[in-house]
């Protein structure tokens, strides 16, 4: 079976979601661990209920990014890791993550990229006033949100006023599109 890894620094709920594809036998694969910069992060928490072991690397006790990322490489590798999954990871990735794991790492975004890239992506397209709003499945290069597009799928947001609504229809879309494009990479 093939071993993955997510990176997540909040919440978790797309961790959650391919933990419970995984669960349901949706997805063939095993988590081999959850990675956070934040250990107090929800995402741990839900890892734990699940028993799946957390690598918890905090970058301030690493004198550069460097060394913080060849850390996590040494870890991943020895774990035989052949697809690392972000999933609400708030750092950008570096050279050494990138040169470790070359086309082999991916993001999700809440937004229809190139449009509304970085922090807030949801927020970005309400406030332009957008009619299309989406999800975008990327893999990851050295800018933020820049790279190959794999995966998008979007909605008009007829008839939903709110912030909360369209957030509550981008996240559904993830929890179903992200483990799907996992499956086919895998
Ligand atoms: C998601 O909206 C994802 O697209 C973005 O960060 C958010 C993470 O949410 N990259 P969660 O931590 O998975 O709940």
């Amino acid at each position: 079976m093939k071993k993955i890894t997510v990176f997540a620094s909040g919440n978790g709920s797309n961790f959650q979601a391919i933990v419970d594809a995984i669960e349901k036998g949706d997805l063939d694969a095993e988590i081999a661990t959850l990675v956070t910069d934040k250990p107090d992060c929800f995402a741990v928490e839900r890892a734990k209920n699940h028993n799946i072991p957390v690598f918890s690397i905090v970058p301030k006790h690493y004198a550069t990014k460097e060394e913080y990322e060849k850390e996590i490489a040494f870890y991943l590798i020895e774990k035989n890791v052949s697809l690392v999954v972000l999933a609400g990871y708030m750092r950008l990735i570096g050279s050494v993550l990138l040169t470790a794991f070359p086309n082999r790492i991916i993001n999700i975004h809440p937004a229809l990229l190139p449009a509304f890239p970085g922090k807030n992506g949801i927020l970005q397209a309400y406030q332009y006033g957008v009619k299309i709003f989406g999800v975008t499945v990327h893999y990851v290069d050295a800018g933020i949100d820049t790279g190959k597009i794999i995966e998008q799928e979007c909605f008009k947001a007829e008839g939903m006023e709110t912030l909360s609504e369209i957030e509550e229809k981008i996240h559904a879309i993830e929890y179903r599109l992200y483990w799907r494009v996992i499956k086919d990479i895998l």
